[in-house]
């Protein structure tokens, strides 16, 4: 069973493109923008820009290295560490099902306002017409799981046929509308102001909980704590450099982020519109833009597809880490294992994309099923499976036999910060994440 043929990246640029394609997603477009804004513009970068390359870069230079050394899905590694280790794998797995039923309900918006910009429909007001849709109980459910198909498509293709092509396809694509998109707003009037908000830093709001916002911001980005990148790093060559592909990982994905506030914040201020509206930024606020600009539906149909490539190739890595599994665990075919998968998140998704419609309510301690979703997925089962990952590489495997660095001082600083500070960071995060 274990001696299935596996299937490997055509080459480090693959690996590399499809990892940006995971990291680089909903998190990049709409939510860094915003609470980057919220929590003091630059100066959030500056910490976040820290937090980053200092301490997230860790427990991604693990992920990847366990998923290189072992060579299989996240749950087997586990068992090849230690037997009664794999119920962490299979939480990494429960994460991994939980996170795209509602990552999927925002990726079936984003196809909705692809159609609408598409179709040149006249939309008056966008409040109202973002709260009629949520609502909607056969349109958004139709959307999501239209989102759903999207990606299992593609999915069920393969490594190579499939995920590697399509990320080939559509990263480049992703960089070169968010370029123009971003030249376009930055030559609008008033855009400097917009720039500004994003860079002019206010060091008076500097605090613990933004600091944890911030941790918890890069951990979702850089798609750490699931085992989407030991899924990917499982199909490196056993000779690839996971250092440095790991710097170059996090380089291009802050800096797809800050491409993308520099493509929403000038526009934002340029129509003296509210920066901090969260969700509302991207499908109210943006639109409203839109609707007032010169060739207004092709912006808006760019802005969406943008949208679209960057939630997709993120989708696909969270629906690979599972499908691995079942297809290494269980002995299904490829096909078997999207088909399954697709059912359990089926079940999940569609209750899920009526939040906000007729399955309205707080019953899940004070949210709807969506919100309770995104809480105890980003929140709780994130920073927790990251935890695990760097006590397990830390105190069992520990650094010395992964061979990344040659330099003692750096080996000594690595192995410490995984084993202490990085714990004890993330019990932090998760402690304030749970007080809210
Ligand atoms: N990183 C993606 C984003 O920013 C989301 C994502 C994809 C993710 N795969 C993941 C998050 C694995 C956590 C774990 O939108």
């Amino acid at each position: 069973m274990e001696e299935r043929k596996r299937p490997q990246w055509s080459s480090s640029i693959a690996f590399i493109i499809a990892s940006i394609g995971s990291a680089v997603g909903l998190g990049n477009i709409w939510r860094f923008p915003y609470i980057m804004g919220e929590y003091g513009g630059a100066v959030f970068l500056f910490i976040y820009l820290l937090l980053i390359f200092t301490i997230c870069i860790l427990p991604l230079i693990s992920e990847l290295f366990l998923g290189k050394f072992f060579q299989k899905n996240i749950v087997s590694v586990y068992e090849a560490i230690d037997k009664k280790c794999s119920i962490f794998g299979w939480l990494c797995i429960v994460t991994a099902i939980l996170i795209p039923c509602f990552y999927f309900v925002v990726g079936g918006w984003i196809l909705n306002y692809i159609y609408i910009s598409l179709t040149d429909l006249q939309v008056a007001d966008y409040t109202v017409y973002f709260a009629d849709f949520v609502k909607s109980p056969l349109l958004q459910p139709f959307y999501t799981i239209l989102f759903l198909i999207l990606t299992v498509g593609i999915t069920y293709r393969g490594v190579n046929k499939g995920i590697e092509k399509a990320n080939n396809i559509m990263m480049p694509a992703f960089a070169v509308i968010l370029l123009i998109l971003a030249i376009y707003t930055l030559n609008l009037p008033n855009a400097s102001r917009g720039l500004e908000f994003m860079f002019n830093p206010d060091f008076s709001k500097v605090n613990m909980k933004m600091i944890l916002i911030a941790l918890g911001q890069a951990l979702f980005t850089l798609s750490i704590g699931m085992g989407a990148l030991t899924t990917y790093g499982s199909y490196l060559k056993k000779d690839a450099k996971i250092v440095r592909l790991s710097y170059v990982l996090a380089f291009f994905d802050t800096l797809l982020a800050v491409l993308a506030g520099i493509m929403i914040f000038p526009a934002v201020f340029s129509f003296g519109l509210e920066p901090g509206a969260g969700p509302n930024l991207v499908f109210i606020t943006m639109p409203h833009i839109f609707n007032q600009l010169p060739f207004g539906n092709l912006i808006s149909l760019m802005f969406f597809v943008l949208i679209f490539f960057a939630a997709i190739t993120s989708g696909i890595s969270l629906l690979e880490t599972s499908v691995l599994t079942f297809i290494e665990k269980f002995n299904m075919s490829r096909g078997k294992a999207v088909l399954v998968l697709t059912g359990i998140i089926s079940l999940i998704t569609i209750p899920t994309s009526l939040s906000y419609g007729i399955l309205n309510g707080t019953a899940l301690c004070g949210f709807n099923l969506f919100e309770f979703l995104d809480f105890a997925t980003s929140n709780i089962l994130l920073p927790f499976n990251t935890l695990i990952i760097c006590l397990v590489v830390g105190w069992v495997i520990k650094p010395s036999n992964m061979l990344i660095t040659k330099r003692r001082w750096c080996f000594k600083i690595f192995n410490f910060a995984l084993k202490y500070i990085i714990p004890i960071v993330l019990i932090t995060l998760m402690y304030f994440g749970l007080e809210g």
